[in-house]
């Protein structure tokens, strides 16, 4: 369903967010804003304000911010059109009756129609589960300790023994046998036609961050193979981009994740109390997890099974999430074999004591190395040694690397001096000038060149927020056509709108990006700080050099994509960055 724009903005204008915020928060006035302790992370002073001016909030601590969607998006784990109906409901605005265009339908219905036939789905082995049927399955669960408020928490159901069960009830809701096999809840066989994909199989909805249900996995109850089946990849369910357990996770409001390796692991562990653990799903990690993750916490806990493939799957996590800009740790399970099992056997507070003693994953890898190597012998210590000495050559801040060596070094009882002259032979050794961690691709340079650009893009909309004075001042020279992202091209045009219909309004601007990720990389364009710097001189240097940056690199991409033969074209642009390049011809004044 599409809502008209000024839907969106009467249901927002007609909802103030220091009233929404208020009934969860409590908030005190403080200035022209209200301040209170953060619902996003732990803290024990204020740091959290909300502005009846601006409709927006902002943590200066955990830099959670937006407007009043973002808030219910963010708290309630609503999408934007549940934050729109809760939001529509408290102020009594009434929505227009779902009406799809031809257009509208194409978009929205595949994606649309197979989270909803997930959710019968998934209600449907939820009732299978509490059936006379689902009494093996029912004993199975609860025969792995999983007490009942667990099982309903993560929606756990069965899908029984008849395999064309799940696909005759659904047929019954009026779906076609294409949009089902498109979901992945049965496959179509030349010979026999239509069944299910799971039967006999205790089944495990997977959600995502707003708790919708994207897929399945289901568990054989004994020692059957493949002991877990998953749901096919989908247009809503991309595995390495979700994490199982994340819909609770999200709101745990500890500063880490822990992640792990299978669903009852992470089920063990919320039913433990460890309601910030998360598992990817029987896949291994991805940057696209890291990157899932990073939008919550800056640290995870590796609790990986404690085998051989265990250990090895939280080696290659590790630089994953550290490339990430992710701290990671390492817990160690042993004498049991995964989290669910530890906890069983040893509680939560020995876990918790786990958690203290988390190995840094750095650490843990030379550990892990030392095993290779006779460690009895000096020709083998040695040989570990430069090896180590090759892995701390990866630290590229100084200051990190020399921890690091130091750590090294009294763990293996040698001196800080003596490794630190190994580290830098191996440097000199392997013909670098300085330690890199690994050979940069041109594409790498590339995508930095871009990033580049796209953060001088966004200090610019920041600047460009930030009042009338500086923003007629910037649009001599820039126009949204010189902003090379769509989203960021998206905002410009909604601000130059507003700055020309005299009524500027971000928390409008947000109403129009819907879709989660964006609505999230809008909202943090809105609550970017710039006036750190302190003298206007220095302010004004720092804005010339961004237009000249932004306006220098939209001429670039104009000329790329202008056609050979335009020679007009290409006379125009370069007038263009001449006029740029004339050192009086930029001026900015901040007052
Ligand atoms: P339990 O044995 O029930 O305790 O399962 P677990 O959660 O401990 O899972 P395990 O450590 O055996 O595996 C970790 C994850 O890998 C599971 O949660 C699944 O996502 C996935 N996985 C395990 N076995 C299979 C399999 O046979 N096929 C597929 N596709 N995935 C599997
Ligand atoms: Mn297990």
């Amino acid at each position: 369903m599409y809502y008209p724009d000024e839907v969106i903005e009467e249901v927002r204008s007609r909802n103030d967010i220091v009233d929404v915020i208020g009934s969860y928060v409590k908030l005190q006035k403080k200035g022209s804003s209200y301040f209170g302790l953060c619902p996003f992370h732990n803290e024990k002073s204020p740091s959290f304000s909300v502005s009846r001016d601006k409709q927006m909030y902002y943590c200066f601590g955990c830099g959670a911010g937006g407007n009043v969607f973002t808030f219910l998006m963010e708290y309630e784990n609503f999408s934007f059109v549940e934050a729109l109906k809760f939001l529509a409901d408290r102020a009594g605005v009434q929505l227009p009756q779902e009406e799809y265009s031809a257009e509208a339908k194409r978009r929205a219905d595949l994606r649309t129609s197979i989270l909803e036939v997930n959710k019968l789905a998934a209600k449907y082995f939820y009732a299978q589960l509490r059936s006379p049927q689902g009494k093996t399955a029912w004993d199975y669960l609860r025969g792995r300790q999983l007490g009942e408020d667990t099982i309903l928490a993560f929606g756990l159901g069965y899908a029984n023994k008849y395999s064309d069960d799940l696909y005759r009830y659904l047929k019954t809701k009026g779906y076609t046998d294409e949009l089902l096999a498109q979901a992945g809840l049965i496959s179509i066989d030349e010979k026999h036609g239509p069944y299910d994909k799971f039967w006999n199989r205790v089944m495990f909805p997977i959600m995502d961050a707003n708790s919708r249900v994207i897929g399945f996995g289901g568990r054989v109850m004994g020692d059957g193979k493949p002991k877990y089946l998953n749901s096919p990849e989908t247009p809503v369910f991309d595995k390495s981009r979700n994490l199982y357990g994340l819909h609770r996770a999200r709101s745990s409001r500890k500063p880490y994740f822990l992640l792990c390796e299978g669903y009852m692991d992470v089920i063990s562990l919320h039913q433990a109390g460890f309601t910030n653990a998360v598992a990817s799903l029987g896949t291994a990690l991805t940057p696209g997890h890291a990157s899932l993750i990073k939008r919550y916490v800056q640290e995870v806990y590796l609790t990986y099974d404690s085998d051989e493939a265990g250990t090895k799957a939280a080696l290659r996590a590790a630089p994953i999430l550290r490339e990430a800009g992710i701290t990671a740790r390492v817990i160690r399970m042993d004498p049991y074999k995964d989290p669910d099992e530890f906890i069983k056997n040893l509680g939560a507070e020995a876990f918790e004591e786990r958690i203290r003693e988390a190995r840094n994953s750095f650490l843990f890898g030379i550990e892990m190395l030392e095993r290779d190597y006779d460690m009895g012998s000096p020709e083998g210590k040695t040989a570990f040694l430069k090896e180590a000495a090759r892995r701390l050559l990866t630290f590229d801040e100084e200051i990190e690397r020399n921890n690091y060596i130091d750590a090294v070094a009294r763990t293996y009882a040698v001196s800080s001096q003596d490794l630190k002259k190994l580290v830098t032979r191996m440097a000199v050794e392997g013909g670098l000038a300085r330690p890199a961690s690994r050979p940069r691709t041109s594409a790498d340079r590339e995508r930095e060149k871009e990033d580049g650009h796209l953060k001088s893009q966004k200090i610019l909309l920041t600047w460009m927020l930030e009042g009338e004075d500086i923003f007629r001042q910037i649009r001599q020279y820039i126009s949204p056509s010189d902003f090379t992202e769509d989203l960021l091209r998206a905002v410009a045009e909604q601000l130059f709108a507003q700055y020309d219909s005299g009524d500027v309004n971000p928390a409008r601007i947000m109403n129009q990006f819907t879709d989660e990720e964006e609505h999230r990389q809008v909202a943090a364009l809105f609550n970017t700080k710039i006036r750190e710097l302190s003298t206007a001189k220095e302010q004004e240097k720092a804005l010339r050099e961004t237009i000249i940056r932004v306006k220098e690199y939209s001429l670039e991409e104009k000329a790329r994509h202008l056609a050979p033969t335009d020679i007009a074209g290409l006379q125009k642009l370069m007038e263009e960055k001449r006029a740029l390049q004339a050192p009086d011809k930029l001026h900015i004044s901040i007052n």
